[in-house]
């Protein structure tokens, strides 16, 4: 079976779908590997490291030509992928509701699209779950940008020159992002708060040293350990609490996603005028449509003496670990699958028919039947 790895294509992205030791390691299950010249770059990680582990290297063509399967980070337009065998697999991430064209056009050409952020949360698809790994870098690497930006120190410090205050930093939605954020922010020495709709977050909320702070009785749980959207009630409730929290806090972070919808709207204009001069509010969502009014991706917004930040790809600014990270995701999952007389995966129904979205020319996953 030959694996092809490219060089992404999206702007912006600095990610790789395989690193040398995932290389390695999927060349000791039996599969022969291709990475595109420069595949690795951005991630710092050379042409010659990929070929020391086992991989041949090479222009596009040549990588792609005779592939049993492409990995990658993004999924390419079907253009990058003339070459290889029909009916190839291709796993990567398809945003599958935003990037609609792209499945059908993958459906077209013949291909196999298996969407990686589709992996059903459940226990023994863990280490292969792409959006947990890349999330909790993510949640990182927004407090350190936050913090970065914050024109103050996060720790208390007492010093002879006088005492500098810790700073309030209040992060809202409490996924995997949220709980790596809270859990950055309280190492950097901050006074942590945070809330969600999911009422079973405020335990791992004060697991990891921070206070929760969730409007009365709201509770909005959907399927699968998911968000729900919140009726216009929950909303008016939630939005007071906010109101009342916010002003006092120096830093926020956004993180609330619903699958399939537009990220709901946490902070409001007039929330934001509240909020002290110098404040920085990082909106991780700003890529689904944001949380907090007025965000742009990747820029730095001023508004009423705050700061409003987010980046379209929040993992592709740590491109050696979530390469690393995604990388291990994939091969967990081949692995988990890899039939030693095929000499491929085989996929069972459980996770094959969660991740697949196109087969025989057509697209065939359920949820993109019920979305259409
Ligand atoms: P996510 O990225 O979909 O959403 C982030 C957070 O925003 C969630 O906690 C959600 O409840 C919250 N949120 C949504 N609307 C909100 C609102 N209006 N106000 C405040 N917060 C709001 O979530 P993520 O990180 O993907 O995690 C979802 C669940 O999946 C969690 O329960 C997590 O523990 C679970 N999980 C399970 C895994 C497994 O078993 N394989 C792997 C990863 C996560």
């Amino acid at each position: 079976m030959k694996i092809a790895v490219l060089k992404e294509r999206a702007a912006g992205e600095t990610r790789v779908a395989a690193t040398p030791e995932t290389v390695k390691k999927l060349a000791a299950l039996g599969a022969s590997l291709a990475v595109e010249e420069g595949a690795g770059e951005a991630a710092s990680i050379s042409d010659a490291a990929y070929a020391e582990a086992g991989a041949e290297v090479g222009p596009v063509a040549k990588v792609v030509a005779d592939a049993d399967m492409v990995m990658g980070v993004q999924a390419p337009d079907v253009a990058a992928l003339s070459g290889a065998k029909p009916g190839a697999w291709v796993a990567a991430t398809f945003d599958p509701f935003g990037q609609r064209e792209r499945v059908d056009a993958y459906a077209k050409a013949g291909f196999e699209a298996l969407s990686l952020e589709f992996m059903p949360r459940i226990t023994r698809a863990q280490s292969m779950d792409v959006l947990s790994s890349q999330s909790n870098l993510a949640g990182y690497k927004a407090v350190i940008a936050a913090a970065d930006q914050y024109g103050r120190a996060f720790p208390m410090m007492m010093t002879a020159a006088g005492t500098v205050s810790a700073a309030k930093v209040f992060v809202m939605g409490v996924g995997v992002a949220g709980l790596q954020a809270i859990a950055t922010a309280k190492r950097l020495g901050a006074q942590v708060s945070a809330t969600d709709v999911r009422p079973e977050t405020a335990e791992q909320i004060k697991s990891l040293g921070g206070k929760p702070v969730f409007a009365e009785g709201l509770e909005a749980s959907g399927e699968g350990g998911y968000a729900a959207e919140l009726t216009d009630e929950q909303k008016a409730a939630q939005a007071e609490m906010v109101t009342n929290h916010i002003a006092k806090q120096d830093i926020v972070i956004t993180t609330a996603l619903i699958p399939g919808r537009a990220a709901p709207r946490l902070v409001s204009d007039a929330q934001i005028a509240s909020m002290k001069q110098g404040s920085v509010i990082f909106d991780l969502a700003v890529a689904q449509g944001g949380n907090v009014e007025g965000s742009v991706p990747d820029q730095l917004v001023e508004k009423h003496g705050v700061t409003i930040m987010g980046f379209s790809n929040t993992p592709a600014h740590l491109p050696a670990d979530s390469s690393a990270l995604f990388s291990r995701n994939l091969f967990n999952f081949l692995n988990a699958f890899w039939d030693k007389e095929a000499n491929k995966p085989v996929l069972d129904e459980e996770i094959g028919n969660a991740i697949r979205l196109t087969r025989g020319g057509e697209v065939v996953n359920p949820r993109l039947s019920e979305a259409s």
